[in-house]
């Protein structure tokens, strides 16, 4: 009897029977929930940043408010990245020769911004507006954990889309005096008290908050 199948062709049929099968193990991770693992949302990652800049230090330790850096949070979309003269109201004064601050140093001398590696970022198919959130008193800490904590940034939402939507649908238990919002540990209520309740049952009527129409569509794909 002839062979069908000679011996090359044997192992080619291997090899392709061992990618199919690896594909359909990887398939498989991803709607099996792997998509939930830091891996996918990166809940945790640091990345390699020009200069070691901690919040720990300065927002934590020396007590800046994030409103001085972050300059345009609460009154547009974006929150903004420092400028670099921001850093060096201070780093002209403290810490002027430190090796570690070279790369800032430079940055003013040659007036090109430092290339922050972004952590919190959405994609560009869904709409983000930190205005609106601050002014209705949803506090940073909700969405980004105690950053005054954190010697390197992280991010600490998976920022899926059900975990926006699980605010919206039931906005009141995470509303506070909107002159508390940048205050990482701010404790002015027990979380399940019955004057947080209240408030926050007062203020969605206050502000007219529609929970049942804040999970439209065209509110943050538009
Ligand atoms: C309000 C003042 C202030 C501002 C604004 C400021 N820093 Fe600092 N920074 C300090 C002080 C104070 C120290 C600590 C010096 C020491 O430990 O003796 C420091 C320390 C540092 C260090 C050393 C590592 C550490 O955290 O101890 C780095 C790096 C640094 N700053 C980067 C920056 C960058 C980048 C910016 C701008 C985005 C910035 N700083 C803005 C006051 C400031
Ligand atoms: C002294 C300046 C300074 C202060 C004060 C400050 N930040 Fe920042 N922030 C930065 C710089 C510089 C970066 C970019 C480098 C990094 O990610 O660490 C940054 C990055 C971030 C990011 C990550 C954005 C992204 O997509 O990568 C978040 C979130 C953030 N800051 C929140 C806060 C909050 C909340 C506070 C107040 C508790 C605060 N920051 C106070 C300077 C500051
Ligand atoms: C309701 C959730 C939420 C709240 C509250 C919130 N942020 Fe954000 N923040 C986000 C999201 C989502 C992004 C990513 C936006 C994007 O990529 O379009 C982001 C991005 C950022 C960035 C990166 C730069 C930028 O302009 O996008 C900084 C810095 C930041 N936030 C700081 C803050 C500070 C400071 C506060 C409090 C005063 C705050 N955020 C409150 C969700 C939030
Ligand atoms: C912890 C609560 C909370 C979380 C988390 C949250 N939001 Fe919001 N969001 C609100 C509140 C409260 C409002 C104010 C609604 C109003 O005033 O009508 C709002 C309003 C908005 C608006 C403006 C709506 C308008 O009518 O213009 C957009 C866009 C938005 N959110 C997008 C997002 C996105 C995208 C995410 C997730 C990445 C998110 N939000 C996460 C509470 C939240
Ligand atoms: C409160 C904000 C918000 C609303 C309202 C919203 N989305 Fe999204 N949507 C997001 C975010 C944030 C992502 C990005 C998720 C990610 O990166 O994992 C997303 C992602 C998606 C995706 C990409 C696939 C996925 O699931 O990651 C689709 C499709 C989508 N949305 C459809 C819809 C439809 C249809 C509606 C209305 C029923 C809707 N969205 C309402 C915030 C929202």
């Amino acid at each position: 009897m002839p062979q069908i199948f000679t011996a090359s062709a044997d192992t080619r049929l291997r090899a392709v029977g061992l990618v199919i099968v690896l594909l359909i193990f990887v398939a498989a991770l991803f709607v099996g929930g792997e998509m939930d693992s830091t891996y996918a949302t990166l809940v945790g990652w640091v990345k390699d940043q020009p200069v070691p800049f901690s919040h720990k230090h300065h927002a934590g330790e020396l007590g800046i408010d994030c409103r001085y850096c972050h300059t345009t949070v609460d009154v547009g979309p974006e929150a903004g990245l420092p400028s670099t003269h921001i850093c060096m109201t201070c780093h002209s004064q403290v810490w002027t020769g430190a090796p570690m601050l070279a790369p800032v140093r430079e940055s003013l001398a040659n007036n090109t911004p430092l290339q922050w590696q972004r952590v919190a970022r959405l994609p560009d198919y869904v709409y983000f507006n930190h205005s609106i959130h601050i002014a209705r008193g949803v506090p940073c800490v909700t969405c980004h954990g105690r950053v005054d904590q954190m010697p390197l940034m992280t991010r600490a939402q998976p920022f899926q889309m059900r975990w926006c939507l699980d605010c919206h649908r039931n906005p009141a238990p995470h509303l506070r005096p909107p002159s508390k919002v940048t205050q990482m540990d701010w404790s002015g209520w027990d979380e399940n008290s019955k004057e947080h309740k209240a408030y926050g049952e007062r203020m969605v009527t206050v502000y007219g908050l529609q929970p049942d129409k804040l999970d439209d569509c065209n509110i943050c794909h538009r």
